[in-house]
């Protein structure tokens, strides 16, 4: 049963569920996840956007590159104002992705190929095109149509102005008013009405949209803004506005990360119990690191998403103290870390690695000054990061085109520009699109191979080396190091979660795992002396036997012929 509290909750002490505790060997627990992006992952149609059937056929790839599940974004009827995750109807999938029927086949032949499949869904908001919203437009104030969103009258004599001072993520007022005067809350962008998480009705139509989606076979969900949902009733004025990464600081914030989401979590829990079969959800939490702990009790999430280590700059003192923080908070609660680099939301890591640890990535697509991007030095470090990652206890979220080492596509032209943050911001910030430009799988062909037409989003040049086709056939690519790096990972890092630090000397990050391996990262300016051992797989070529500086290497203690 719950356990909430008026006021902060802090983490339960270390449970012995039986399905999150230590010890208890799920496969998310330690599993390598990939992210899919629908529309730019491969188009089968030709029209321009992906598609289910697309996936489908890039099966054998996924299984070849190692990994354990795929998680599909949004795939829902909707109407794309934000890439899907404006949801018209939750039990339908989008004409533009495929039907029901190519779902249900993709899940099945995904598990033919040992993949397992967690769909995305997304609680905090519907589409302004979802049948509720709409009988909400056309019902009157204080109606059950309304009451399942979140409607206000307005401020000001004559109610002109918004119910409160809140901003939403992607720019602008977070309210929108209707014909009749009364406002309506969106969060992010207008054409995704917040729903009213304090109505059962609301609820019980999420329990059921899970049992909907695990009646066809998939073995997790990824929940969306699940640090959203819960409102402070009295709506008060904000004092600080925030952006999407910025979302907790820590306060009693009035819509995020409140104490009343653990009830919800706790019920969609028991929903996934009830299947009897080993499924999980994930949480897309930008909570605190010391907040994180309280959605991974053994009664709630299985597991959460840490941007700690996404957000922390390429420096050995941010990264080992992400790392430390990630472990202890999963410690806590007898959970198992995450890691993820890149998702669709933010810019690729290669890209960011480029940057100088202050800069802006947000801003900086537009701000410039653009000859700050060091665009090799970001590789390299995000080959070294991969590594780093994969090495780590607890499982790795990957996003689609990483193992490529797809650069972000920043200089995007500006009118094609998809992303409502492009709008909503006032043209402020160029959004999200340069890390959704789709996959190149070959070296030429109207898109490199995604589809037999051009893609919904140009791709550069660049990406005719960068494909898959490419990279399969030249040694030392980044293809070719995920493959062997998530394979080596089966082999070294999955079979329990010890882990101690060790001294490898200056600038060097390393530690050892229980089958004995160790992972050295080289923070540090110049090459330098790896352990005693066999070197397994390092993310650049060693140079005399040394790591050269933005490298990592696994090492086991060698000895053994
Ligand atoms: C999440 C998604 C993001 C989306 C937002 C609103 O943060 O990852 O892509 O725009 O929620 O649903």
């Amino acid at each position: 049963m719950g356990n909430s509290r008026n006021g902060h909750d802090t983490p339960a002490p270390v449970s012995t569920s039986p399905s999150n505790g230590v010890g208890a060997s799920t496969w998310w627990r330690h599993g390598a996840v990939y992210q899919i992006y629908p529309r730019s992952f491969a188009d089968s149609t030709g029209d321009g956007t992906g598609d289910i059937d697309g996936i489908r056929s890039r099966l054998p790839y996924l299984r070849d590159l190692g990994i354990d599940a795929i998680w599909i974004c949004p795939w829902y009827t909707s109407p794309l104002n934000d890439g899907g995750y404006d949801v018209a109807d939750y039990r339908a999938i989008d004409e533009r992705f495929g039907d029901l029927a190519a779902a249900e086949r993709l899940v099945s032949d995904a598990h033919d190929h040992d993949i397992r499949v967690i769909v995305d869904l997304v609680p905090n908001h519907t589409s302004s095109e979802h049948r509720w919203f709409r009988a909400a437009l056309a019902a009157d104030p204080g109606s059950r149509e309304r009451d399942r969103y979140i409607f206000r009258p307005g401020r000001g004599p004559d109610g002109s102005e918004p119910p409160n001072n809140w901003t939403a993520v992607f720019g602008g007022s977070a309210w929108k008013r209707v014909d009749d005067g009364e406002w309506y809350l969106h969060l992010f962008d207008p054409t995704q009405p917040d729903l009213n998480w304090e109505n059962e009705e609301v609820r019980a139509e999420f329990d059921d949209i899970f049992r909907f989606w695990l009646d066809r076979g998939v073995d997790g969900f990824r929940i969306d803004v699940a640090h959203g949902l819960v409102k402070d009733a009295s709506f008060p004025d904000l004092e600080v506005t925030e952006g999407l990464l910025e979302s907790n600081r820590g306060f009693d914030h009035p819509y995020w990360d409140r104490d009343g989401i653990h009830e919800i979590n706790r019920r969609w829990r028991s929903v996934l119990d009830s299947s009897g079969r080993d499924v999980m959800m994930v949480a897309e939490a930008w909570v605190q690191p010391t907040r994180l702990p309280l959605y991974l009790r053994p009664d709630e999430y299985h597991q959460s998403f840490n941007f700690d280590f996404l957000a922390a700059p390429w420096q050995l003192d941010d990264a080992r103290a992400a790392i430390d923080r990630a472990i202890d908070a999963a410690a806590s609660v007898g959970s198992a870390p995450t890691w993820v680099l890149s998702n669709h939301d933010v810019m690729r890591h290669t890209t960011r690695y480029g940057l100088p640890a202050d800069a802006n990535w947000r801003e900086w697509p537009l701000d410039g000054p653009h000859e700050l991007l060091d665009q090799e030095l970001g590789t390299r470090r995000a080959r070294a990061a991969a590594l780093l990652l994969m090495a780590l206890p607890g499982s790795v979220y990957l996003y689609q085109g990483e193992e490529l080492g797809l650069p972000d596509v920043w200089d995007l032209p500006l009118d094609v520009l998809d992303d409502p943050v492009w709008e909503n911001s006032g043209h402020r910030q160029k959004g999200r699109d340069g890390c959704r430009v789709p996959m190149p799988w070959t070296t030429d062909g109207p898109s490199y191979g995604f589809g037999a037409g051009s893609a919904w989003l140009p791709q550069p040049d660049s990406f005719a080396e960068l494909s898959v086709e490419a990279q399969e056939r030249t040694g030392g690519s980044s293809l070719t190091m995920y493959r062997s790096a998530l394979e080596l990972r089966g082999r070294l890092f999955t079979s329990d979660e010890a882990f101690d630090w060790i001294d490898a000397g200056p600038g060097m990050l390393a530690f050892r795992r229980g089958s004995g391996a160790a992972c050295v990262v080289n923070f540090g300016p110049s090459a330098a002396r790896l352990p005693d051992g066999d070197v397994l797989i390092s993310s650049t070529p060693l140079v005399d036997g040394l790591l050269p500086p933005d490298a990592a290497a696994w090492v086991t203690p060698g000895g053994h012929d």
